[in-house]
């Protein structure tokens, strides 16, 4: 069943899809970090959690892998073509226990009640083999502002979250969640064997020397989450 909490994010997104893109550029810097760490996708079953418009499972499926993706706003999903996709919310799966060998999800986590992220850790874990990944995107708490990188990214977003430029109204009920790369680690082990945090370093990021030798202050943070310990699913 859908809470409160996602029927209002649904919302958003089906008001406000037209906003996003529907591709990636072949270079795009998350997709490369995904790549990375999920090695070689050819025949990997993959579940996209929040797969939006279908963009990253586009780009895995292009490369033979075998993707479902699954998100809660239907105007989303009706411009995912290509792939399978169901609609449903990532804190109640509807698959089978071990049906993926990884689990990607790209800013999807910044939408979730917080109350809620261990449930959605612990179905992405019960739907992964024994040694599938879970590979998250999402904005760290800890990075500096790319343009004026003096400034937390996270005070930059809060001013312009009062200015009403975000995507959720301000003071309403649900509002988008950066992680503190440690603090999302710690409960991504609660389910997970092994979690390792890499910082993506994008375009703009790449142009200044602090970005570049401060992994830290970057924006966008990969969590690997692993199941290797043998963890019975
Ligand atoms: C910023 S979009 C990202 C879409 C896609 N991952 C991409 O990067 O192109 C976030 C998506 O997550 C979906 N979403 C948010 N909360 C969700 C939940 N609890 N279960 C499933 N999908 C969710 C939203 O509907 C939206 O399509």
């Amino acid at each position: 069943m859908i809470s409160a909490h996602e029927a209002e994010v649904a919302s958003r997104f089906d008001a406000l899809h037209r906003r996003f893109k529907d591709a990636l550029a072949p270079d795009d810097y998350r997709l490369d970090g995904v790549l990375e760490v999920l090695g070689p996708v050819a025949g990997m079953r993959i579940l996209d959690l929040g797969c939006g418009k279908g963009r990253f499972a586009r780009a895995l499926r292009d490369r033979r892998a075998i993707v479902t993706g699954i998100d809660l706003s239907a105007a989303m999903l009706a411009e995912a073509g290509g792939i399978a996709r169901v609609r449903g919310s990532a804190r109640s799966l509807p698959f089978a226990s071990g049906s993926f060998d990884a689990a990607i999800a790209v800013e999807m986590f910044e939408h979730l009640d917080p109350g809620t992220w261990p449930v959605a850790i612990a179905e992405a874990r019960r739907v992964l083999s024994p040694r599938g990944t879970l590979a998250i995107v999402d904005k760290s708490l800890a990075s500096l502002d790319a343009r004026r990188p003096w400034l937390p990214a996270a005070l930059v977003k809060a001013i312009d979250e009062r200015r009403g430029l975000w995507m959720y109204p301000a003071g309403g009920p649900v509002r988008e969640r950066w992680f503190w790369p440690r603090r999302l680690r710690k409960v991504l082990l609660k389910s997970f064997a092994e979690v390792r945090v890499v910082h993506l370093l994008s375009p703009a990021e790449r142009r200044r020397a602090l970005f570049r030798r401060v992994p830290a202050a970057r924006l966008m943070a990969l969590w690997v989450a692993r199941g290797d310990g043998g963890i019975d699913v």
